[in-house]
């Protein structure tokens, strides 16, 4: 699928509402923003940490002012979390997509460790806290609008780095820990979820390696075919949830449809 073919849901007859957590910028604003040319989706929800910074999530609010709501979220303050999910009741009926993208590899003086000496116990409670926690806290929330008896998919943004089985390089030592554990929780919500929603499918998304602000400082080595550019990996991401079985539940899949191990 090329970046400039609208989209069309193959299950747009039950499609309902769709919410990108962490779209104020990078992956997050792209699957937005590819969103937006899905007629599927009646309705979107967009949140970010401060919506009224992001221009390009005000801009698009402007002209979408009946089908976009934006929501101020943190991910690592549960009350924040609480609070966007009340302003959502009786405001979207159900939700058939929810993507959790919000992540930290670097922030400030936050940068990912070379080696041991490096672990900083604050920065690996944040990483845990946003990475990790983050998503699985948004879950807990915002399941209540997930439809009962249709189809619906949760994806959260997690990262190759974050296999253990792949592992073969080491350091890293908060992103990959708290991926992995993101991964962990995939997993039992994709068990813990369907015992009340027999449609949903949650399942761990690679994205590949994007341009963005995250992997701007590690992009030195990275074959220009291999870094994608976000409105590609939104293409390619949306193209696999859109693909997705129910058998596909609880597994960590890469932006080209294949299986991660674990
Ligand atoms: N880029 C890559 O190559 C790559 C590779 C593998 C996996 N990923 C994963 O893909 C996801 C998106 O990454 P990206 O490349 O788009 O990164 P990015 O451009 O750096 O964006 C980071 C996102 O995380 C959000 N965020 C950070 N801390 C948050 C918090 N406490 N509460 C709410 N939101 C928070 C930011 O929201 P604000 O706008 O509110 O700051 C922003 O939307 C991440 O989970 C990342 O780990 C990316």
């Amino acid at each position: 699928m090329t970046t400039d073919q609208p989209v069309k849901s193959p299950n747009a007859a039950t499609c309902s509402a769709a919410l990108v957590q962490g779209a104020g910028r990078g992956i997050g604003l792209a699957l937005l923003q590819r969103l937006l040319a899905d007629e599927s989706y009646p309705h979107l929800v967009a949140t970010c940490r401060a919506p009224q910074r992001s221009r390009a999530l005000q801009a698009i609010a402007q002209a979408h002012p009946r089908r976009v709501s934006l929501l101020t979220m943190d991910v690592s303050d549960e009350l924040s979390i609480a609070r966007a999910a009340d302003q959502l009741v009786g405001k979207v009926g159900t939700l058939s997509l929810l993507i959790n993208c919000a992540g930290v590899l670097h922030e400030g003086s936050m940068q990912p460790e070379r080696r041991l000496a490096e672990i900083d116990p604050a920065q690996m409670q944040h990483a845990f806290a946003v990475n990790a926690l983050g998503p699985l806290l948004v879950t807990k929330h915002f399941a209540q609008f997930l439809d009962r008896n249709a189809r619906s998919v949760v994806a959260s943004l997690s990262a190759r780095v974050g296999s253990i089985g792949d592992n073969r390089l080491g350091g890293w030592y908060a992103y990959r820990g708290s991926k992995a554990a993101l991964n962990m929780f995939t997993r039992n919500l994709a068990i813990e979820l369907r015992r009340t929603c027999a449609g949903v499918i949650c399942i761990a998304l690679h994205p590949g390696t994007v341009d963005t602000a995250l992997s701007q400082p590690f992009q030195a080595r990275v074959p220009e075919a291999q870094l994608f550019s976000t409105e590609r990996c939104a293409s390619q991401l949306l193209a696999v949830i859109e693909r997705l079985e129910s058998a596909d539940n609880g597994r960590f899949i890469a932006w080209d449809g294949s299986a991660i191990p674990w």
